[in-house]
């Protein structure tokens, strides 16, 4: 099934596809756990966890304000990262527009979030191991025609209440905040919300403005990454 977005042609659409075919998001915090880089992941996870004990925290997504800033590789890393100190922990793969987490994982994306939001699936049919202890994941689904419907209904309010009980943290990924609503709208039924914005391509007034955007529509940011530095 395609998921156009708005204006783009056939052809626009098919490169996008085959861009994100070729996209690779690397697991370092789990095949090496001694560099720098998942260090810094060790990092964000204290901080998180310190201010987690003062808010209660358990459903947060990982957006940014547009496409290629490192969202899904923050929200895989960082998930490795709380598992890796014993947190149980779901990663949703909530962008059912360009959704990779499965790839990364090295798995089918027959099932998934979509199949559940339709009402087609039991969400406890669909959350698969990742192969990392501790690490749970639930990949999108086929790509659904209405994927803002899907992640706005009751059924979605439903899924993010149970996991929430089952989970010490749950992590959505997300599509971009300034391209398309569904992070918005994710944003509104979770506890909190990490943004990511990356050196040299975020641009700052894209950054102010989605901060605005999230404290405007009561959104909790629990903080920002700076991906890429
Ligand atoms: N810190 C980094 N260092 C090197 N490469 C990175 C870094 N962060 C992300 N990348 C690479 O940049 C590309 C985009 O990253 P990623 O898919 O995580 O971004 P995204 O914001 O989720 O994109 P999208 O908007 O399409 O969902 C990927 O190929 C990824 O491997
Ligand atoms: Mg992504």
């Amino acid at each position: 099934m395609y998921n156009y977005k708005q204006g783009e042609s056939r052809l626009a659409l098919l490169n996008r596809k085959s861009l994100q075919l070729k996209k690779k998001i690397n697991l370092i915090t789990a095949t090496n756990q001694n560099c720098k880089i998942s260090e810094q992941y060790r990092t964000i996870r204290t901080n998180f966890l310190s201010s987690l004990n003062c808010i209660n925290s358990r459903t947060i997504i990982i957006t940014s304000p547009g496409h290629d800033e490192g969202k899904s590789t923050t929200a895989v890393n960082f998930a490795i990262s709380l598992a890796q100190q014993g947190k149980k922990v779901l990663l949703i793969d909530a962008d059912l527009r360009n959704p990779i987490l499965h790839y990364s994982f090295k798995m089918e994306n027959s099932i998934g979030l979509s199949n559940v939001l339709s009402g087609n699936l039991l969400l406890e049919d669909s959350i698969y191991r990742s192969g990392i202890r501790d690490l749970d994941l639930l990949t999108s689904g086929p790509i659904p025609f209405n994927p803002a419907e899907l992640l706005g209904s009751e059924v979605m309010g439903k899924l993010i209440e149970t996991v929430s009980g089952q989970y010490d943290v749950v992590l959505f990924d997300t599509p971009p905040v300034l391209e398309v609503s569904d992070a918005k709208i994710i944003a509104n039924q979770c506890d909190g919300v990490i943004l990511v914005v990356r050196y040299g391509k975020t641009k700052n007034e894209q950054a102010i403005e989605v901060k605005k955007f999230l404290e405007s529509s009561k959104a909790n940011l629990l903080g920002t990454i700076i991906n890429n530095k």
